[in-house]
This record gives C-alpha cells, sequence and structure tokens, in this order.
C-alpha cells in the first residue's frame, strides 16, 4: 500500500513526480504529496493534500502561480530554469495511522529530514516517549515519528543517522529521504516493503514497484531489505549497513514501456478484461513443448510434483478465489488433498505443514505480507514453496522455492481481472503436469486438456465480443442494494470470484452462495428486489442448479443465468441468459470469469463510479 517516487536527474522533476504518483495511485489514493529542490538550492519544498493526485496537481498550479514558484519546475519565462535539474520524493497514501486530512499526508518534514514511508512502524508510541519527539510531530502518523527520530540522530552523516533510526524502528518500512544540506542526493532503505530502483538516461530513480519506472526504462533493481541506497543524477550506490558496498543486481522487465497506460480505455479494468486472451496466451505458449506442460525453462523440478502427499495454496483476495477453482481441479483429476487457506489466518490456524507438502503461494503482486509472511512460515516448517505471481523480482518470488510467473503484464486497476485468468491458466498447467507424472493422465490425455487450454484465449475472445448483450444484463442491476450469486461446484467457485469483482467495484451488496445452501438459511433474504445471478457451466449438475434456479424465482427475484452455450436448450424462453462458449466443463471458469468482470465493469461505469479505485481499497496491500 502506498505508492512512493523518488527521482534526481536532469528532467522537470515536479512533473516526473506527479506522473509517477497518477501511476502508482492505485497502491492507495486518499492523499498524495511531494517534496522538491532544484539544484544549488538549500530548500526542501514540500506540497500535499487530502485527495487525489489530481488535487496535488492543482495544488502545485496555485503555488506555481503566485509568487512562489514550485522548485524543480519551469518557470513561465525562465528558458533556463526550465531544464533545471533537481530531485524530488513523492508519495500516495493509504490511510493507516491517522485519518484522510493534509497533515498527515506525506512528505513529512521535520529539521534536516523530508521523508515519504510506505509501511507501518509498529512501536511509534515508545519512540515518542523515549525520544521526547511529542515537540516535533504536527500530525498523526507513525510515519512522521519516523522523520522526527531520524532527525534527531542527523548530525551530517546519513548514513549514520538512518542506521540508528532504523535500529530502532519495529514494523515494515520502506523509507525515503532527502537531508536538507544534502543536495541533489535521495537515500532509501527499507524492510519488507518494497522498494525498486535504476539509473537511466533520465537520471536516478526508485520507486514502490515498477509501473512508475517502466515509462523510462525496463532495467531495474530491487533493493535489498536493511542496506541503504544513495540516488545522485549521474550514480546509484548500495551499502549495506557495515558500510561495504553491494553491486545492485539488475533486472529486466518484459512488460513494454508502455504498457501501463489506458491504450484508450476509458479505464484500466475494461482495459485489462479485454487483454485477456493475449496474456493467457502468453502465460500458457512458453510451457507447452510436444503438446505437454513442461516447467523446465522455469527451472521448477518434476520431483517437486511427483513427492508431495498434499498441497496447500495459500492466497489472499482474487488470488485465493483462483486458488479454490485449482482446488476443484486438484480433488477431481489428482484425487489429491488440498487445502486453500486465506493468508492472512494460515499462521494462525495450526495448519498442517511439512516436507511432504508442496505449497503454492499465488499473489499478483508479489508483495501481499500476508502472503509473504505465511510463505517464509511454511517454508520454516519444511515445505517446498512454488509461487505463481506476476510482478518479477517481488518478495515472495525472492523467498519461494520457485516461481512460475504469470505473463499477464503490469495490473492497475486495483479489482484483478487479467491476473487472475492467468492464474487459472499457471493452475490449468500444474495439475496437467502433475496428471501426466502420477500417472493420471496418459500422454494422450494430457495433450488433449492442453490442448483445450489452449482454446481458452479464444473462448474468453468470443465473451469479449459478447460485451453489449452483458451491458445490458449489467444495466438491470444498477438500482439492487443486495444480489445473490448461485451456482454449485466448479460454478460456485467461479461466482465467488464474480461477487467479489462486483461488490468491490459497484458497491452492491452480493453475495455468493453454493445455491444448494440457498435453503438452510439465505432464501430468507431473496425478494422481488433482490436480483439472482447464476452461473450454469457444469452439465453434471445443471438439473440440480436449475432447481435452485427455480426456488429463488419462486420467491420474486429476477434471474440471469450465465450458462454454457450447448446445454442452454430452451431456457431462452423463461430467463435472461448469457450464452458461454462451449468448453470441457472444468474450463467453463475462464469465459464464465470474462462474462462476470465484464457485468462488474458496467454496473460500476454506468454508475459512475471511479471503476479503477474503488473506495477504501488499495491493489497492493501490504500491512497485516
Ligand atoms: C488486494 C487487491 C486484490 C488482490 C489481493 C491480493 O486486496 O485489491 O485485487 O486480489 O490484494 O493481492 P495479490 O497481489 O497478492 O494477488
Amino acid at each position: 500500500m502506498c505508492g512512493i517516487i523518488g527521482y534526481t536527474g536532469s528532467e522537470n522533476v515536479k512533473e516526473i513526480l506527479l506522473d509517477a504518483l497518477e501511476l502508482l495511485e492505485y497502491r492507495g489514493y486518499d492523499s498524495a504529496g511531494i517534496a522538491v529542490r532544484s539544484r544549488g538550492m538549500q530548500q526542501v519544498s514540500v506540497y500535499k493534500c487530502a485527495g487525489r493526485v489530481s488535487d496535488l496537481r492543482e495544488v502545485c498550479a496555485q503555488a506555481g502561480s503566485g509568487t512562489e514558484r514550485v522548485p524543480g519546475s519551469p518557470g513561465q519565462n525562465d528558458g533556463a530554469f526550465a531544464r533545471t535539474a533537481g530531485c524530488g520524493i513523492g508519495h500516495t497514501r493509504w490511510a493507516t495511522h491517522g485519518g484522510v486530512s493534509d497533515a498527515n499526508a506525506h512528505p513529512h518534514q521535520v529539521g534536516a529530514v523530508t521523508l515519504v514511508h510506505n509501511g507501518i512502524i509498529e512501536n511509534y508510541r515508545e519512540l515518542i516517549a523515549d525520544y521526547d519527539l511529542e515537540g516535533d510531530l504536527v500530525s498523526d502518523t507513525d510515519t512522521e515519528v519516523a522523520a522526527a527520530l531520524l532527525n534527531r540522530f542527523y548530525e551530517g552523516d546519513p548514513h549514520e543517522a538512518i542506521r540508528k533510526t532504523v535500529a530502532k524502528l519495529r514494523g515494515t518500512f520502506a523509507l525515503v529521504v532527502m537531508f536538507a544540506d544534502q543536495g541533489d542526493v535521495i537515500y532509501t532503505t527499507r524492510n519488507v516493503s518494497p522498494v525498486v530502483a535504476t539509473l537511466c538516461d533520465q537520471g536516478a530513480m526508485l520507486a514502490s514497484d515498477l509501473t512508475a519506472l517502466c515509462r523510462f526504462t525496463n532495467r531495474y533493481f530491487v533493493v535489498p531489505e536493511y542496506h541503504i541506497l544513495e540516488l545522485r543524477s549521474d550514480a546509484v550506490r548500495l551499502t549495506d549497513f557495515d558500510g561495504n558496498e553491494v553491486e545492485p543486481e539488475y533486472l529486466t522487465a518484459d512488460w513494454e514501456l508502455n504498457s501501463a497506460g489506458k491504450n484508450g480505455y476509458p479505464f484500466y479494468m475494461e482495459k485489462e478484461i479485454m487483454e485477456q486472451p493475449q496474456a493467457i496466451a502468453d502465460t500458457i505458449e512458453e510451457r507447452v513443448l510436444g503438446g505437454l506442460p513442461d516447467f523446465s525453462a522455469d527451472g521448477v523440478p518434476d520431483e517437486l510434483f511427483t513427492d508431495c502427499e498434499r498441497i496447500c495454496i495459500i492466497a489472499c483476495g482474487t488470488a485465493r478465489h483462483a486458488g479454490l477453482v485449482a482446488q476443484a481441479l486438484v480433488k477431481s483429476i489428482l484425487h489429491m488433498h488440498i487445502e486453500v487457506e486465506m493468508a492472512s489466518e494460515f499462521m494462525y490456524s495450526d495448519p498442517v505443514i511439512d516436507q511432504k507438502t508442496l505449497v503454492l503461494a499465488v499473489s499478483q503482486s508479489g508483495e501481499t505480507i500476508d502472503t509473504l509472511e505465511a510463505v517464509k512460515y511454511a517454508r520454516r516448517r519444511g515445505a517446498k514453496c512454488l509461487s505463481v505471481i506476476n510482478v518479477r523480482g517481488s518478495s515472495i518470488a525472492r523467498e519461494s522455492d520457485y516461481v512460475l510467473y504469470t505473463n499477464a503484464g503490469p495490473e492497475i486497476a486495483v479489482a484483478s481481472t487479467k491476473a487472475y485468468t492467468t492464474q487459472l491458466a499457471v493452475f490449468y498447467l500444474i495439475v496437467a503436469r502433475m496428471a501426466l507424472l502420477r500417472g493420471v493422465f496418459t500422454t494422450e490425455e494430457t495433450q488433449s486438456y492442453i490442448r483445450e487450454l489452449q482454446r481458452t484465449p479464444d473462448a474468453i475472445g468470443e465473451v469479449l465480443k459478447k460485451k453489449r448483450d452483458i451491458h445490458v444484463v449489467a444495466g438491470k442491476l444498477l438500482g439492487a442494494k443486495d444480489l445473490f450469486m448461485v451456482g454449485r461446484g466448479l460454478d460456485y467457485s467461479i461466482l465467488l470470484e464474480g461477487s467479489l469483482k462486483l461488490k468491490e467495484v459497484s458497491y452492491i451488496h452480493s453475495e455468493a452462495y453454493a445455491s444448494g445452501e440457498l435453503k438452510h438459511g439465505p432464501i430468507a433474504l431473496i425478494t422481488q428486489d433482490t436480483p439472482v445471478v447464476a452461473s450454469v457451466t457444469q452439465e453434471k449438475l445443471m438439473s440440480k442448479e436449475l432447481s435452485n434456479i427455480k426456488e429463488v424465482r419462486s420467491r420474486g427475484a429476477d434471474v440471469v443465468i450465465f450458462i454454457k452455450e450447448s446445454i442452454a436448450g430452451s431456457l431462452e424462453e423463461e430467463y435472461e441468459l448469457i450464452k458461454l462458449p462451449d468448453m470441457r466443463d472444468e474450463f467453463m471458469v475462464m469465459p464464465a470469469s470474462a462474462a462476470l468482470q465484464l457485468l462488474a465493469y458496467y454496473v460500476s461505469s454506468d454508475k459512475g463510479f471511479d471503476v479503477d479505485k474503488p473506495r477504501n481499497l488499495a491493489k497492493v496491500v501490504t500491512v497485516e
């Protein structure tokens, strides 16, 4: 949570920071701020406000239109100043400590120190008392306490002050600091909360994630924990806490430099839904050899799949829903014991984990702290961990024994779409590989399974062509306060995700329920004002699902059914249907999910909401 940017170089600092914050806004968007200094100037100026980056732009514009000009930005009649080099740091906030206000927005400035922070300083109260910092504070944030402590320890040596401060901090943090007397140098250090950095043609920059850097370069490195990175316009210097120089390990992102833009779509969510056929193909194709799933290029050994006796999937949110689909596949095809754990509950639930457990951690960002901590815990208990991750080099990737990357490219909308379906694609590959290795599938059966998987991009493409029909159905849900989504088996798993999508972007209270269970309580809530969305994609469950649908219909509910085309028969005469292209039942998850994503998207956009930034949420959740 919270987006962080730091830049020092020859370009327009203010614009670089504001543009980057816009790209990082999905990490938190209740307030924003920047601190800037032009080269040769002593003063570090801070501009910040509650609200979005667009509000911060206003604040900066107003400051720039008066006698005061925002340093690091071109003056109206000042050609030389337009090329002014300088440095600056910026932050977009998801409030943890202290409400949403101008004062609580970052950067925080105490004495010589200007600082932005991502994470939580757990012992901030003790620090205030121990170092008598109260008088230095004007906000309610834990961050300002870190700034005040750093300022207290600062006697001209940034490294020493940072080391002393970090030694006193408990919690997670990425701190990015400018010192008043250190020219255009930016310092950063971190524990858990991520920081990536690069040196490129425009200067040196760092950010909480790659999204903000990939406009400039696809080469970057992850700042290691408990190191200090110094950014200068023409150099980066990384040292450990003993002062030893460390060579940054550069990685190459395979994301295109402009792939984090909206490409003409009104919202990232729509763009990302539309990108799914390509993203899935990119995830599958490089892992199919001779028609069989193959992870040798990923360095994942077959013993991982043959030596295990049980599987444990750990994830949060949408990634966990992908895990629930995998659970159904593992049970029905591999007949193995499998559990899907909420990462946040995992460590406190006495999980059954040992050397014979294959842990599959799933995460788009690779930074979700609950998942990260759960992975560390499972590995301490002797389990091997294979992670399914979208962001290369992320914290969970680094903590895992093996990684299978989804090739979804940057996902910016808070509501996850293409990350989910590419996670599913990886799970189909894993299940197929395990079935082959464990003698459940013959070679021919595996090839046939993979051929069906390779059809999923086209099947999703077919659904996307029906977006107008889905938009019409969405129009009928706009007035709903409560809604149920019902289905059985895999349909239920699909709907758990469909329902999460709808509630997070449309604010309609939506509950996914196993339709056979409805009559044991929730059916009491069904009235003519409670629309029901049903998924009917599993042939063997169809007749029972239709009985359950009749039960809600008899209680006055309007029903729309997302149904596999070949089994729709004459249902059209009775129900509103969205027909989904035919696939083998276990693959119907793919077209059905894309259809439900579009449904949620249109409800939200038709209600006039900021689809990409639902209230109270953040894309990357780095607090427990
Ligand atoms: C947040 C996001 C969700 C995401 C979840 C897990 O809640 O809003 O979209 O599914 O975190 O994130 P991860 O990056 O671990 O997949």
